[in-house]
């Protein structure tokens, strides 16, 4: 068995981040670097009647300030601004001319020799405006939300029976309206951008980014740069979740200054700011569920309204998920999109599941309390083993698994099935649970691996590693299929001159690199294998490559492990120093199988009634999701899932005035994430969950860790209370209303 797969390898970027020699996009520094400070719109829809520059540039050190009438060309197509993840429309282009979008959209950019200077002259820029109504409030905009387009990878899956007619004769119907508002993705660190111009005019930009080859290409794109004029940087991240899938606006900025002074400028916006950039899609659902006497669905209808930008439309499938949980004959599906005088939302973690599921285990718990059932009972009467909506198999299913370990963990038996009638001292104690789902996916990408002579590998590829641990698990599949210790192996990554990636999100990475890391080392190893023929009388000269694996720094027979030759004889036989290869992994995923992960979550809360405060206790989240390659850094996935979970369900909503269109708490003292305080005893279980989709039977662990966590905590909410809080998050004047 392999000795770094599966193991609690510590992070092997740890020591660089905490010690700070790790640095992010906005740590680069260059002589004689310039600082760009973002000046945002103040009203939410209209156009720029007059820009003033004068006195911004009257202050000492300030060098320009650009704008739409002052700056250097840009591209006018829209194809030019689409980046490899963004949806159908016409996307946003920073400081391209006088229509105003949304609220705190960018309008010009002070450059100036210091950030102090810039930030301060950007007070200064005067900006007059001719105001038009706008709209920001989903309740209000419900009756001309259109129908998303069905099938495809984001429109609703075809509905299946008639779940309209299986509604109405069902024996007991559950239905009910549940909203999860607009959240922001809060990562720690700021976005931020520093473009430096080398000596021979060339960029390199250090850009905060999911994905350094989709900046490149949208670089590309907009300033009509040659590939090789620009490269994009992206080696560490402070957290992404999404929110940098699609290139932002301190980008274009940074580059658009770099160009026009021909200088290096940096880009930080500040917190406020990071609120003009993408968001969770506030949802209105209606689920409607109808179940028979024992306990089994009869139909499930999911409608879903989300909230887009008006320039482009986006969404993801966040009506299915409804029907591909449970057994159920009859399901109906349909969305509908709200176009709004905001910014375009964006992915976050476990994008649609989040928030579908969320609604979905709520109501399953709503049905399990008219059926007079335990919850956890009714999720496993309905349970399905087949993939309903496009009627196949699951590649591995390991719920069940997940259900029973998950809550012997807990303690779950020991429920009393009444609302109200745990308590613990003054406080109500309440226990729930539900059920979480998400996708296993994987993606072209490519690695390169230059294995020297000395034992030592390097493996590249142009992906991120958003915090996730990606370098961590990159190194100890490459020191196990290479057969080297995992100090021998050096990751580079993110970058965009590097081997072929895409975007890391999806949670299809781990899975993807993995692969073509495999795919690769058995290249490195078919080359080594034709060298060590070579050596005289090689006890490998009739060994098939098959026949042959890497182990201790040598090529060793399958057969016959006293058949060996050393890496460094062979290469020396074949005068060489060094063996490189590269290869692009394709997915392996059978589509006649439905992929995915699953997680079981319980949650105990404790409410003091008096003063309406929910505290968080207990939760235990049980997953299944494949091959965990790192304990360590996956239970990390899972807890950051489960924590974020608990800011969905009491703290998180992004608050908008829509009278002026703004967002009012855009910062971390008005937009609640939970703190040290809010968070409590957490237990990450992974059950064992055998798959054979691909070489390492991995699913991925990003996502998951998030969906169904709000779920169980407001149905733990609603055993504590005998309260049902529909709407997200649970806040305490809801409690009490
Ligand atoms: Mo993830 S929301 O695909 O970064």
């Amino acid at each position: 068995m392999a000795p770094y797969i599966g193991t609690a390898t510590s992070r092997v970027d740890g020591i660089a981040k905490v010690t700070g020699a790790a640095r992010y996009a906005a740590e680069h520094n260059t002589p004689g670097l310039l600082f760009g400070s973002v000046v945002g719109s103040t009203i939410t829809k209209g156009r720029i009647t007059r820009i003033d520059r004068g006195a911004a540039l009257r202050v000492n050190g300030v060098i320009d300030v650009l704008t739409h009438e002052h700056r250097p060309q840009m591209a006018d197509s829209d194809e030019a601004y689409r980046d490899e993840v963004a949806p159908d429309g016409s996307p946003f282009r920073p400081l391209y001319d006088d229509k105003i979008r949304f609220s705190g959209q960018p309008v010009a950019l002070v450059v100036a020799e210091t950030s102090e200077t810039a930030r301060s002259a950007a007070s200064l820029v005067r900006v007059d405006y001719e105001r038009e109504a706008h709209l920001t409030d989903v309740y209000r905009q419900r009756g001309t939300a259109a129908p998303v387009p069905s099938g495809g990878m984001f429109g609703p899956p075809k509905s299946r029976g008639n779940a309209e007619q299986a509604l109405a004769a069902a024996a007991v119907r559950q239905e009910g309206e549940y909203y999860v508002p607009i959240e922001h993705h809060n990562p720690m660190e700021l976005y931020g951008s520093t473009a430096i111009v080398e000596a021979d005019g060339k960029l390199t930009v250090y850009d905060k980014t999911q994905g350094v080859q989709n900046v490149h290409k949208y670089l590309c794109g907009i300033f009509g740069m040659q590939p090789k004029e620009v490269r994009v940087m992206s080696p560490f991240m402070g957290g992404g979740f999404g929110s940098g899938l699609r290139p932002q606006f301190e980008v274009v900025l940074a580059v658009l200054a770099a160009r026009a002074l021909r200088r290096s400028v940096r880009v930080v916006l500040t917190r406020p700011q990071m609120y003009a950039l993408g968001y969770r899609p506030a949802m209105i659902q209606h689920i409607a569920l109808g179940a028979n006497a024992g306990g089994t669905l009869e139909a499930i209808t999911h409608d879903a309204i989300t909230v887009t930008s008006q320039y482009e439309d986006f969404y993801r499938q966040e009506t299915g998920w409804s029907g591909l949980l449970y057994k159920c004959p009859n399901a109906r599906y349909a969305h509908k999109l709200a176009r709004l005088d905001l910014p375009t939302s964006c992915d976050m973690r476990a994008p649609s599941a989040a928030t579908a599921v969320y609604a979905l285990e709520a109501a399953m718990d709503e049905l399990a309390v008219a059926l007079k059932l335990d919850p956890l009972d009714l999720r496993l009467r309905c349970y399905s083993d087949r993939d309903q909506n496009d009627d196949r198999s699951f590649s591995s299913k390991a719920l069940r698994e997940c259900y029973k370990q998950g809550a012997a963990a807990f303690g779950w038996e020991k429920r009393s099935p009444q609302p109200r009638s745990q308590r613990d001292d003054s406080e109500l104690v309440g226990w729930g649970m539900a059920t979480g789902i998400w996708e296993a996916l994987q993606a072209p990408i490519a690695v390169r691996i230059v294995l020297s002579a000395n034992g030592h590998a390097e493996v590249s590829c142009a992906t991120s590693d958003i915090g996730t641990g990606t370098y961590t698990v990159m190194a100890q599949v490459a020191a196990d299929v290479l057969g080297l210790p995992l100090d021998n192996i050096s990751i580079k990554l993110g970058d965009s001159s590097l081997p072929q990636s895409p975007v890391e999100g999806g949670s299809w990475i781990a899975t993807s690199v993995a692969n073509a890391i495999s795919t690769t080392a058995d290249a490195v190893r078919d080359e080594l294998l034709r060298l060590a023929k070579q050596v005289p009388h090689s006890p490998l000269a009739d060994a098939a490559p098959d026949e042959v694996l890497l182990a201790d720094g040598k090529l060793v027979s399958k057969r016959d492990a006293t058949g060996a030759v050393a890496i460094a004889d062979a290469m020396r036989q074949g005068g060489r120093d060094r063996v490189e290869q590269e290869r692009t992994a394709n997915p392996t995923l059978d589509e006649s199988r439905a992929h995915n992960t699953h997680a079981a979550i319980f949650a105990e809360v404790k409410v003091d009634e008096e003063l309406g405060v929910i505290r968080v206790t207990r939760v235990v989240s049980a997953v299944a999701a494949g091959r965990i390659l790192n304990t360590k850094t996956g239970s990390s996935q899972i807890l950051g899932g489960v924590v974020w979970g608990i800011g969905m369900a009491l703290h998180e909503e992004t608050l908008l005035d829509h009278k002026l269109g703004r967002i009012v708490n855009a910062n971390y003292a008005e937009y609640h994430v939970p703190s040290n305080a809010d968070v409590q005893d957490i237990k990450v279980i992974f059950v064992d969950e055998p798959d054979d989709s691909n070489r390492l039977g991995m699913k991925g662990l990003g996502e998951i860790g998030i969906v169904g966590v709000a779920a169980a905590i407001a149905n733990a909410v609603y055993h504590a209370t005998g309260k049902r809080v529909r709407d997200l998050p649970i806040t305490l004047d809801k409690l009490r209303r």
